[in-house]
């Protein structure tokens, strides 16, 4: 298994960090102190007189499952919500924080509207949030919905965990800085990825836009962390696994349908294949407990209501030596054929077919058809994790082949991969494939 973890946020909170310290050099000229303070965490005027309605608080249940509050403030094996989730990034560590209706170290003394500010502005009592926790995202949600989730987590159990100041050095340590970024960069809402106006659209967008934060992981970055907005969900790698582009061509361009993309969202599994790395949790924690009605509104959104027919791949057989192919190519190919039954055939099929509750089908899946090789040769190298599914569904562990195969093996093999199945050309180098050697693995 790779050395990196599977839930590694790392790279996104760090992108912004480089924007925090601009941020903090404009508010240091500006000799900005206000606000980086140590506030009480109490409000005067606490809500928790009123008990909240049954209904509401189950829709808040839904909603912060909707919202994924718990990947970044459920910590393994910790007590719901009480926070302590490490969120690493290369300026340093952020901590998901305990909001439990705890009066000391959680929520507890918070006001409806004190939450609601920390979701929309991403200011809570102790002063500016980082935006780590994603509230350029939530600022869309809406104050009803906001109010939901905080009924639903003054009912959960208190847990008194101190919460833990996230581990920056200078001047990223500096809270007050961000506001400055929040000023340049954070707009009331988010742009669209794709067209429509049914009423699922508009649902699907508030889903994937508001709630599920999705372009926080798919929305490339600007030179300052900011999210590109004029490259909505285009796809981006801050991981060492990346986030493909999920607008409605690239979609399509992989074969996607609705249907197809219900079943990922739903069951983390679908003909393109398996949801892993930090899609895995998203699927896990999020899209699979929406409705059907949400679920089918989420696919609508990312392919637009007037859907890019799906392109279809020529069956293996046929497809056509590729003009200017040599025999060098073709001895390549060849190589690569030989290590592909070799090493991947025994779980993926002979054909590429996959195989009920061991492994998903290799033959048209996504990863193999994205046209940048990054994940495939991530995969390949570092292998996946035994992954649980929704609805009791089980993968075996997929090995990690970096001490196995040579960066001209693992070369050969995504080439064979990518023009049988994935429509691609073959035109990964081994240089290429030695750039994701992690430090210590080698070159080899
Ligand atoms: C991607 C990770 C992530 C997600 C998802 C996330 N948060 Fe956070 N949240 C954080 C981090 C990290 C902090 C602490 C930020 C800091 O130290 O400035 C935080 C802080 C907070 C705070 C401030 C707590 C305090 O004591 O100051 C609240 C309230 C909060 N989150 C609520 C939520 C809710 C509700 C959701 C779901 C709707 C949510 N968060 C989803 C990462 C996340
Ligand atoms: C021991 C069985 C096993 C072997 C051998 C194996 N895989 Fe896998 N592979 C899996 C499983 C299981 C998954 C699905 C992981 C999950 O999501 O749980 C997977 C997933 C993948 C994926 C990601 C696609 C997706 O949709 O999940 C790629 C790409 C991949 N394998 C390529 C390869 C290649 C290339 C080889 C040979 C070098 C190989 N695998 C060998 C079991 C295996
Ligand atoms: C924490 C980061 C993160 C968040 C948040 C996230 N994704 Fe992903 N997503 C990924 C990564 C990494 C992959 C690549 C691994 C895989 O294919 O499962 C991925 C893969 C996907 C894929 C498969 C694409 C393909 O062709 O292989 C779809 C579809 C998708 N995400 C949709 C969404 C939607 C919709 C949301 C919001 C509800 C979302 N993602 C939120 C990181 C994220």
């Amino acid at each position: 298994m790779s050395a990196v973890p599977t839930f590694r946020r790392g790279g996104i909170a760090g992108t912004w960090m480089i924007a925090a310290a601009l941020a903090a050099a404009l508010a240091l000229s500006a000799c900005d102190r206000s606000r980086d303070g140590n506030a009480a965490h109490t409000d005067p005027v606490a809500s928790a007189s009123a008990t909240p309605a049954a209904e509401q608080v189950a829709r808040g249940l839904y909603l912060a499952q909707a919202a994924d509050c718990a990947a970044c403030h459920t910590a393994p094996g910790g007590a719901p919500f009480a926070g302590g989730v490490r969120l690493e990034s290369p300026f340093g560590t952020f901590y998901g924080t305990n909001i439990t209706p705890d009066p000391q170290h959680g929520i507890g003394g918070w006001s409806a509207d004190t939450f609601y500010r920390a979701l929309h502005d991403g200011v809570a009592p102790r002063g500016q949030l980082y935006p780590a926790m994603p509230y350029p995202s939530y600022r869309a949600i809406t104050r009803d919905d906001s109010d939901a989730i905080y009924a639903y987590l003054t009912t959960l159990k208190p847990a008194a965990v101190p919460n833990r100041e996230p581990e920056l050095a200078f001047p990223f340590n500096m809270r007050f800085a961000v506001r400055y970024w929040n000023m340049l960069f954070v707009r009331d809402t988010l742009p669209d990825a794709s067209r429509g106006e049914s009423a699922d659209w508009r649902r699907g967008r508030y889903l994937a836009t508001a709630l599920g934060h999705c372009g926080e992981c798919h929305t490339p970055r600007g030179r300052f962390g900011n999210p590109d907005r004029s490259r909505p969900l285009q796809g981006d790698s801050p991981g060492r696994i990346a986030a493909p582009d999920i607008t409605p061509q690239a979609l399509a361009a992989r074969g996607w349908t609705g249907a197809d993309l219900r079943s990922f969202f739903s069951d983390g599994i679908a003909p393109q294949g398996s949801a892993f790395s930090e899609m895995h949790p998203v699927v896990r924690l999020s899209t699979s407990h929406l409705n059907p009605d949400d679920v089918r509104a989420l696919s609508v959104y990312l392919l637009g209501d007037d859907a890019p027919a799906p392109v279809v791949l020529p069956a293996p057989t046929t497809l056509p030596a590729a003009a200017g192919t040599t025999s060098a190519d073709t001895a390549q190919l060849d190589a690569g054929r030989d290590l592909y039954r070799a090493v991947c055939a025994a779980c993926h099929g002979a054909s590429g077919e996959g195989k009920p509750h061991v492994a998903v089908p290799l033959r048209g899946n996504a990863t193999v058809r994205q046209a940048n090789p990054h994940n495939l040769i991530v995969t390949t190298l570092d292998g996946i994790g035994a992954l649980e599914f929704p609805h009791g569904e089980r993968m075996q562990a997929m090995p990690g082949f970096a001490r196995l195969l040579s960066d001209a093996d693992v070369a050969q093999l995504t080439n064979w991969l990518r023009t049988t199945w994935g429509g691609q050309p073959g035109d990964v180098t081994a240089q290429a494939v030695a750039k994701f050697r992690l430090p210590g693995e080698g070159a080899r």
